[in-house]
């Protein structure tokens, strides 16, 4: 069950960060009502994301980082930046959809230069956190591979 919550998670996470590339290359062509569906179905995949990601930490905890000691601070680097900017993600994508659904696209085209980035770094480094904690996470009782 546990494999099972972290798998979905990375996916959709992941399936997230495609539809967000989709999303603004439709708007670069002009599909605006195809840019409106694909930006509202990443919307949801980040949602079940948050889903996943909380039942998994809720039922089963954190796993540790048990790698090489030279790599430490870089994964804790990627972890927190993940973590803060994944947190800062929602509220600001509220708020873009917010002001493309009042038709302010001004705001809502300034706004959403900043969250794609940050949308695209969150969903990169949840595959590359996934990956690392494979290999070298450490569960509370020993080390998982
Ligand atoms: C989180 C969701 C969304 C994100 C990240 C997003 C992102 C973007 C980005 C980056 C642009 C500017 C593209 C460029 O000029 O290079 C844009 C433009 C636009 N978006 Fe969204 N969008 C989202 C949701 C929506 C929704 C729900 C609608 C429809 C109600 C919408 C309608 C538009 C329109 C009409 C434009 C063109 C505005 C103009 O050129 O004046 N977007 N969006």
């Amino acid at each position: 069950m546990k494999d099972l919550l972290g798998l979905l998670a990375v996916w959709s996470i992941g399936l997230s960060g495609l539809s967000l590339l989709w999303g603004v290359w439709f708007i670069r062509r002009g599909k605006r009502e195809a840019h409106h569906r694909a930006m509202l179905l990443a919307t949801a995949l980040a949602a079940l994301f948050l889903v996943f990601y909380l039942a998994k930490w809720g039922l089963y905890g954190t796993t540790a980082y048990g790698g090489p000691e030279a790599w430490r601070g870089a994964y804790y680097f990627v972890l927190l930046t993940h973590t803060l900017l994944a947190a800062l993600n929602g509220p600001l994508a509220l708020y873009v959809i917010y002001r493309a659904l009042r038709g302010e696209f001004a705001l809502h085209k300034r706004w959403a230069k900043v969250l794609v980035p940050i949308w695209l770094y969150v969903a990169l480094t949840g595959w590359v956190i996934y990956l690392v904690l494979k290999r070298y996470g450490v569960e509370p009782g020993g080390i998982s591979f």
